[in-house]
């Protein structure tokens, strides 16, 4: 048999991860990181096992691989986590390099970036393109990779996980998780959106984004941890009705639990109020005053316009009101007022006259006041031109 010296020889978390694929291996196998094979040769030794592609970041490894190891259910192929990988599979294993770089040695096989978590992570982002709807992913890790960033991504990309194993080994625990696609990523496949990726979190919302019809889109969950209840259905019932009238990131669907919206891509409104000339900034301006009257009118009180800061994207050059979850009626709805409020707070009224447009403060109360008690399109003409 050839040597080669980036080859990984077993250690204790090859084996143990081992007896698991010997156990749960099925269908079409892909063995990331395959080093020495041992889990691509454990997975082909299954009789429910059809295929196995195995991958490694190291051209040496896999010419090695291809030159010791004959086995007419295994493919050996070099490629960058995914890169060259095609297709979806029953069963995606994975022994990734996982400690912190803080050796120094540079060592592809056991080094996973600075934190040791990085290459699980970039992993973990792209997995579930190649994972078949009822597959599995098997997987270890240590105790000094950061196991609650590790359960992050698993989370971030629903996934559902269950630890097989776990063995105090030295100076680590070596864990071993078995992963699966979460009933949220099954349903929105099954609605055929792909590409499902985590973007961030808010007090009562995840937000991810995916592709849906040629189109990418936001998908917004509830916070599991927030105890505020039916705010999601909420936001999709008052999205539905405010898109009639061209307000909002148009819905392309919702269920129990989650709604799917066109995805806004453009800046916060203040990032674009600081980079854009006087011209630009009062039509944005009188386009999301329009909006706003054109809530006061429907009586919907949206919320939070005296701080819109990110609740409102200006993408193209129209802007984009988000985020309805405290939408309500009422008889006395806010929105213009209080987006006059946002215009005459200290930083914005500064940045405003940086741009060549000075609002009177007094005069700008004066106006909302007026309006207030008689909310018409005279008034907001008023207000519109004061700016
Ligand atoms: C800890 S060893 C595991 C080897 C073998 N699968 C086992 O269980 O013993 C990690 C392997 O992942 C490979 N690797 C590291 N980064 C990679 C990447 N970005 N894409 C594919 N393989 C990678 C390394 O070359 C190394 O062979």
């Amino acid at each position: 048999m050839n040597s080669c010296k980036s080859i990984y020889d077993h250690q204790e978390d090859s084996t143990m991860l081992e007896k698991w694929v010997r156990k749960y291996a099925k269908g079409k196998v892909l063995d990331v990181g395959t080093g020495s094979g041992i889990q691509a040769i454990a997975a082909a030794q299954n009789a429910k096992v059809k295929s196995v592609l195995a991958t490694d970041v190291q051209k040496d490894v896999i010419d090695y691989c291809n030159a010791n190891i004959k086995n007419h259910k295994i493919k050996f192929v070099h490629s960058d986590l995914f890169q060259k990988v095609r297709g979806k599979f029953d069963t995606v294993i994975f022994n990734p390099p996982y400690l912190p770089q803080e050796l120094k040695l540079k060592d592809l096989t056991i080094e996973g970036g600075k934190k040791g978590y990085e290459v699980i992570e970039k992993f973990l982002n792209d997995a579930n393109n190649f994972l078949a709807k009822d597959g599995i992913i098997l997987m270890v890790f240590s105790s000094l990779t950061n196991k609650e960033k590790v359960e992050g991504f698993i989370r971030n990309n629903l996934l559902d996980f269950e630890e097989l194993e776990k063995a105090h080994i030295f100076f680590e625990d070596i864990h071993i998780y078995l992963l699966k696609k979460n009933e949220l990523l099954k349903r929105l496949e099954l609605k055929d959106v792909s590409n499902v990726k985590y973007l961030t979190k808010g007090h009562r919302g995840f937000l991810f984004t995916g592709n849906y019809r040629n189109k990418k889109i936001a998908v917004k969950i509830k916070n599991p941890k927030s105890t505020a209840f039916g705010r999601i259905e909420n936001e999709a019932k008052w999205l539905e009705k405010l898109n009639k009238c061209k307000i909002g990131p148009k819905v392309c669907f919702h269920e129990d639990g989650y709604f799917a919206c066109d995805y806004s891509d453009g800046s916060l409104i203040v990032d674009y109020l600081e980079k854009s000339g006087k011209a630009k900034i009062k039509k944005i301006l009188k386009k999301i005053f329009d909006q706003a009257y054109k809530l006061d009118k429907s009586k919907i009180d949206k919320e939070e316009m005296h701080h819109p800061v990110k609740h409102i994207i200006v993408s193209g050059s129209n802007p984009v009101f988000l985020d309805f979850e405290r939408a309500h009626y009422s008889q006395s709805p806010k929105n213009v007022t209080q987006f006059c409020q946002f215009l005459i707070g200290k930083k914005i009224i500064e940045l405003l006259r940086g741009k060549g447009m000075k609002i009177d403060k007094g005069n700008m109360i004066s106006l909302a006041k007026i309006y207030k008690n008689e909310q018409t399109r005279k008034n907001l003409k008023k207000i519109m031109d004061a700016i």
